[in-house]
């Protein structure tokens, strides 16, 4: 310090910032080696703002775990500054009248200029924004290992024809053709991408966004069960239990040659210092490079009490949609910024590609959002339909019309 800094700080004169310094308390789930990484530069944004970081991790992949211990902590009126929490679930938190208003903070950051009509909506309620979003991931994804397709003299698939027969070489390679884990979101991230390469966009919108009983009882449903059904084969037998990252682990080693996930799993292969296009292949989902199954990440904020917390959540709330935090924390994360007109100069082939075919897929009608990753059903018709689609994967007698019965029933649930 400066002699002349050291006698205003001696005089008080800086107390009006430090006063400012409050504390943020952030509940996630990014607990996996990329996640990890991108959850440290939320962080360290934090901390150089002067801030206190209280990490409110709970793991357990696509966040079921994070969302059960959220809800206590709001019901027992001690809720964090910030907490995951994306698509219709936001509009049922401020239905509680729980979240805070941060339409000044948007206002001064231009929020409303700078990201996609579509995604700022889901992010406001009656007009206000309550939440500020981190990113966009791309859902429908295939990750292979190439040394693997090499040695099963396999082709990457582009629809689900090529992908059973990349399966079957892969398999007689000795090579665990599709790892696959244990929760019911990693069954419903296949189901979907299943879903949007059989059926296409048209078919699931209706079935799978408008709920429209007539499309999720039809033949086209039918081919997509059994298309579902039939990967399954392909998983081998400690699948169930298994994190998804771990999954990931399997493709990175060459010891499973496939994995159907979310971009998320980019992190989990850079964090192992593998580079794409090399290492491993980024290719649309079996039938669905002209579509895009999106999933943007996003922190609802609560109302507080504090004054110097208020500061520091929306300090929070402007930094999460900074461009300098946008690049750093999507290059670790797997995904994409979710504000527009960034520069992707260092962003890899991956992230170019989602970044392209995000913007073509709303051109042509075909940008869907994803179920298995609240993007969007309300929170109970999701965890209907999941425990469907989860039961039909797990229960080797349940055919694929029973399985189609249970989901109209599932998505009538209130
Ligand atoms: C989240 C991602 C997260 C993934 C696995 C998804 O629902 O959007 O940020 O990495 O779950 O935990």
């Amino acid at each position: 310090m400066t002699r002349i800094s050291l006698s205003l700080a001696a005089a008080g004169l800086m107390s009006a910032s430090l006063a400012q310094a409050g504390e943020v308390e952030v509940l996630h789930w990014w607990t996996s080696g990329g996640e990890a990484k991108a959850a440290a530069e939320l962080k360290a944004t934090m901390q150089k703002k002067g801030h206190t970081w209280k990490d409110f991790a709970v793991a357990g992949g696509g966040g079921d775990s994070a969302m059960t211990v959220l809800k206590s902590r709001v019901v027992s009126g001690n809720a964090p500054a910030a907490a995951q929490i994306k698509g219709p679930s936001i509009q049922e938190w401020a239905r509680e009248g729980v979240l805070a208003n941060m339409d000044d903070v948007a206002k001064a950051e231009k929020w409303d200029e700078l990201l996609p009509k579509a995604i700022a909506d889901g992010l406001k309620y009656k007009g206000n924004y309550v939440a500020a979003p981190v990113n966009v991931h791309r859902v429908n994804w295939l990750w292979a290992n190439p040394e693997a397709f090499k040695k099963a003299g396999a082709k990457l698939p582009t629809s689900w024809d090529e992908f059973f027969v990349a399966a079957e070489a892969l398999k007689k390679a000795g090579i665990i053709p599709v790892a696959h884990g244990g929760q019911n979101w990693q069954d419903f991230t296949t189901f979907e991408s299943v879903a949007l390469g059989v059926g296409g966009a048209d078919f699931y919108k209706k079935a799978l966004v408008q709920l429209d009983a007539g499309s999720l009882k039809s033949p086209t449903m039918l081919k997509v069960l059994d298309t579902f059904k039939k990967v399954k084969g392909y998983t081998d037998k400690n699948a169930p239990g298994r994190d998804w990252n771990l999954a990931t682990a399997m493709v990175i080693k060459g010891e499973a040659g496939m994995q159907l996930m979310g971009d998320w799993a980019k992190g989990e292969f850079l964090a192992a210092g593998k580079v794409p296009g090399k290492d491993f292949a980024c290719v649309a989902a079996p039938g669905t490079a002209r579509s895009y199954t999106y999933n943007v990440d996003s922190f609802a904020l609560f109302k507080l009490k504090s004054a110097d917390n208020q500061k520091a959540q929306k300090d929070l709330a402007a930094a999460i949609m900074s461009p300098e935090f946008q690049e750093v924390f999507n290059l670790n994360k797997g995904s994409i910024p979710v504000r527009l007109n960034m520069k992707l100069d260092k962003f890899d082939e991956c992230a170019k590609t989602s970044s392209a075919d995000f913007v073509a897929s709303s051109k042509a009608g075909s940008l869907v959002p994803s179920i298995a990753h609240g993007m969007s059903v309300p929170s109970a018709v999701e965890g209907a339909m999941k425990d469907v689609v989860s039961q039909f994967w797990n229960d080797d007698k349940m055919t694929s019309a029973q399985a189609m019965d249970k989901l109209v029933a599932a998505a009538k649930t209130k």
